[in-house]
């Protein structure tokens, strides 16, 4: 079986930065954007706020929280794949090339650590590879807030358990055989893990990690035809969850 997530990404650089900047007009106006800004009200007066976003791509949501420039804020982009060291749509953003997986980052340095769109890509051979990759990652995230700080997780949720459960076998029968479905967004040597809301809690528990959900938020959006078939005509949607990290 083959998850090559590193790979995949160099490869399609070009499709996902035109995606991207597709959804920067939305990005620019998210709710994710709003309500970080209200976050980082009470902030005001620092020095500087220090946020940082795994697997951040060309860093679209990076440039927009630069952008809001009530606090300064200094970004961190966390990003496995090095090629989007070039595509960076902002000079401002400062550009780690490393795994969440292994990093070397400093515990408790970030007021703010962000996952968008990531925790379905951290997948292993097995469901219960997976879901270890996954509360590690989160664990990771977690050690990386500072104390009394905010983790942000942005996922498109499935509403059924099994939705989540035959999307990971099929992307992993598509990597093991080297088969793509782009249209329906099943690329070559992506292999898939998404949750339920229960399932996006489930990681957090029983991990050490003390947190309390200050916001869920579920931006409307209208899935088109090749998700609604993508997520087995399941009603997906996507979901914010913010969390403090305590002390
Ligand atoms: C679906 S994209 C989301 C990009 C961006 N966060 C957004 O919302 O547009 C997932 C990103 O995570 C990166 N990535 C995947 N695995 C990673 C890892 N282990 N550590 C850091 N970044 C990773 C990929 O290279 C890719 O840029």
């Amino acid at each position: 079986m083959k998850n090559d997530i590193k790979k995949y990404f160099a490869e399609n650089i070009s499709d996902y930065l035109k995606q991207e900047k597709e959804r920067k007009e939305l990005a620019r106006n998210s709710l994710l954007t709003e309500a970080l800004k209200d976050y980082m009200a009470p902030m005001r007066g620092r020095t500087e706020l220090n946020i940082l976003e795994v697997g951040g791509a060309s860093g679209v949501l990076l440039k927009d929280l630069v952008d809001l420039g009530a606090t300064p804020v200094v970004a961190w982009n966390l990003e496995i794949v090095e090629e989007y060291r070039n595509y960076l749509v902002d000079k401002r953003i400062r550009f780690i090339n490393a795994s969440i997986f292994g990093n070397s980052l400093t515990t408790g340095y970030f007021d703010f650590v962000i996952c968008r769109y990531g925790l379905h890509h951290f997948v292993g051979d097995t469901v219960s590879k997976t879901i270890e990759s996954q509360k590690e990652a989160l664990r990771e995230m977690a050690r990386l807030v500072k104390p009394g700080g905010i983790l942000v997780i942005e996922e498109e949720l499935m509403e059924r358990d099994y939705a989540s459960f035959c999307l990971y076998f099929l992307s992993r029968l598509f990597a093991r055989f080297g088969l793509q479905l782009k249209r329906f967004g099943i690329n070559r040597g992506v292999m898939v893990f998404f949750h339920t809301k229960k399932g996006i809690f489930g990681l957090l528990d029983k991990q050490n990690i003390k947190y309390s959900i200050i916001e869920e938020i579920y931006p409307k959006v209208r899935a088109g035809f090749v998700n609604r078939a993508l997520f087995l005509f399941q009603k997906s949607y996507p979901g914010i969850f913010i969390f403090r990290i305590d002390k």
